[in-house]
């Protein structure tokens, strides 16, 4: 097991645009497993780029089966992921590993279809809709160097910051209740 070190915001990192893989070998195999493990110690986490953890290659997982009664594939991983459909929009919060602090209301398309290769360089894709089609999205963005703090529509209205929850003697009271 794994845990990389994620990229916060503001790293210039973050902002790079992410090339295709072309080689499925071992190599890759494992950097995803470590990009899993790193994925499953972040609390809660639904999903987790490459580019997060500082290599700049086109894969993504997405994995929101954790969260109840939500339309889901299970774990997925998308290597070169492509939305090829869009239908509908909807407005939904989101967190993000790498802008720990905050939380934000960002509109997605309702519903994507995704096409990718496995890990193993297979052809593939699935139909998303809601939390999971959100997921993907804002992992998708990643790759081309866009978190979603991008994408919200006015910084003032759509950003919140998390509550915290622990460690720090010095919350500040007013605030411990923003977050919806
Ligand atoms: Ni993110």
């Amino acid at each position: 097991m794994a845990v990389l070190e994620i990229l916060t915001y503001p790293d210039e990192r973050l902002k790079l645009t992410s090339d295709p893989v072309e080689r499925f070998d071992q190599r890759l195999l494992s950097f995803i497993r470590d990009m899993e493990d790193t994925m499953r110690a972040g609390p809660g986490s639904v999903g987790i780029a490459a580019s997060q953890v500082g290599r700049n290659i086109r894969v993504v997982i997405v994995d929101v089966s954790g969260k109840p009664d939500i339309k889901n594939h299970g774990k997925l991983t998308l290597v070169n992921p492509e939305i090829i459909q869009w239908d509908g929009l909807a407005v939904g919060r989101e967190g993000c590993l790498s802008v720990p602090d905050y939380t934000g209301n960002v509109i997605r398309a309702e519903k994507i279809v995704v096409k990718a290769q496995d890990e193993t360089g297979g052809q593939c894709e699935y139909e998303m809709e809601g939390f999971e089609a959100r997921a993907a999205q804002h992992e998708i963005d990643h790759l081309d160097g866009l978190l979603f703090l991008d994408r919200l529509v006015s910084r003032r209205n759509d950003l919140f910051r998390r509550k915290v929850y622990k460690r720090s003697k010095h919350v500040n009271p007013g605030e411990s209740n923003q977050e919806g």
